[in-house]
């Protein structure tokens, strides 16, 4: 849910009237009673509410319904993934909606109480690890009973952003013995503090990072040589949890069908690149399957496993958003600020984030 009771209190007090659409919240456990208590209205649907608003902030892409109905000038946030959506971004234009991405927010200091990315990554990361545990035929920690002696399992994570350090957190916390890797060798302290292992690798490559710190996509050589890694690393494993993402690209293929061959029969594979179409090459979106003897999840909204939190997350982030561009109760749009420039995607007819156009129009990214 985009917007919880509590900071929709927190609007109305600041002098910001907040519509909510009947039921929206229901699946959350946030109930129209506790919207109207802090002082909101209930819109009958969504077409009343996108009618009467100026605003609207949504947990997901908005559907293509929705855009249809969208009219000129209204602002809307949301999770776009605009790069991989061009029809999304051509639309909204066309509409002349003006559209901020939550995903497109800037990673600066600044706005790390917006960054909705890294709520949700940090979900998915924790329920990943718990997925993997639930489905491994073995216990996570080491456990010493009158029948023996029972070893931990052991975690590789390939990927350690938001969503692989927390996925490392959590094993460790359930007892794991955790390794992880990642092409940004930056990393390697944030993991070696959880108390895992970082995997040193040669894949003869300089630069691994971006300038907004996300990594970069690899050379063939170098994709060859992470994919030797992985497969040494994965038959040594019982769960690997796989996070790998290159915005705006298909997400790279780490475990190939032969590597997953090799693993132990009952091992687990959690997939969180499932809907940038997976790190493994025998994932399917969406699905949990088993091949070779080994569990294969490829879960693709883990997040609303958890979404008390995941609302509650979401709805700060989206607060801190509006502080910024709301000012006495009307908006107030300033693109010289950084954030406010970044996030946007369409104004006014137009396409104003640069990477975003490049990639619509065809041209390079
Ligand atoms: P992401 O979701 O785009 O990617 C996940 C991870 O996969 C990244 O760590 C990436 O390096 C890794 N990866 C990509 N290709 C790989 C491959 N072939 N093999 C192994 N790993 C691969 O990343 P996320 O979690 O969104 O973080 C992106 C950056 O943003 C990081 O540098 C993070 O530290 C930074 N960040 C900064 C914040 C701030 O300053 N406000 C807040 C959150 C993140």
């Amino acid at each position: 849910m985009a917007l919880i009771p509590e900071t929709a209190d927190k609007l109305v007090r600041s002098g910001v009237s907040v519509m909510v659409e009947r039921g929206a919240g229901d699946r959350a456990f946030y109930a129209d009673d506790a919207y109207t208590k802090a002082g909101a209205t209930i819109a009958a649907d969504a077409r009343d509410l996108y009618a009467k608003s100026d605003l609207v902030l949504h947990a997901r892409r908005p559907t293509p319904d929705v855009l249809s109905t969208l009219r000129e000038a209204i602002v809307i946030i949301a999770p776009l993934q605009p790069l991989s959506n061009p029809d999304v971004v051509r639309r909204l234009a066309e509409r002349r909606v003006t559209a901020f991405s939550t995903d497109a927010i800037p990673r600066i200091a600044r706005a790390q109480a917006l960054d909705v990315l890294s709520s949700m990554a940090s979900i998915a990361g924790y329920a990943a690890a718990l997925t993997a545990a639930r489905s491994l035929p073995k216990f996570f920690p080491l456990l010493m009973t009158a029948a023996g002696t029972l070893t931990p399992a052991r975690v590789f994570v390939i990927g350690a952003g938001v969503a692989g350090l927390q996925a490392i957190a959590t094993s460790r916390r359930l007892g794991a013995v955790v390794e992880a890797f990642d092409t940004r060798p930056v990393v390697k302290e944030q993991v070696q503090s959880l108390g895992a292992t970082f995997v040193e690798a040669a894949l003869g490559v300089a630069e691994t990072e971006d300038k907004g710190g996300y990594a970069k996509e690899l050379s063939e050589d170098a994709h060859r040589r992470e994919l030797e890694l992985v497969a040494s690393r994965a038959r040594e494993a019982d769960v690997v949890i796989t996070t790998a993402l290159i915005p705006g690209k298909r997400a790279p293929v780490l475990i190939t069908a032969d590597t997953v061959r090799a693993m132990r029969p009952g091992s687990v594979i959690v997939d969180l690149a499932g809907e940038q179409g997976g790190n493994c090459e025998l994932s399917r979106p969406g699905e949990t399957v088993v091949e070779h003897g080994v569990t294969i999840h490829a879960p693709l909204d883990l997040v609303s496993t958890m979404a008390v939190h995941a609302s509650q997350m979401l709805s700060r982030n989206h607060a801190a958003f509006l502080q910024l561009l709301i000012k006495e109760g009307a908006l107030n749009l300033n693109f010289e600020d950084e954030i406010i420039r970044e996030a946007c995607i369409t104004h006014e007819g137009k396409i104003v984030n640069e990477r975003v156009r490049a990639v619509v129009e065809g041209g390079p990214t």
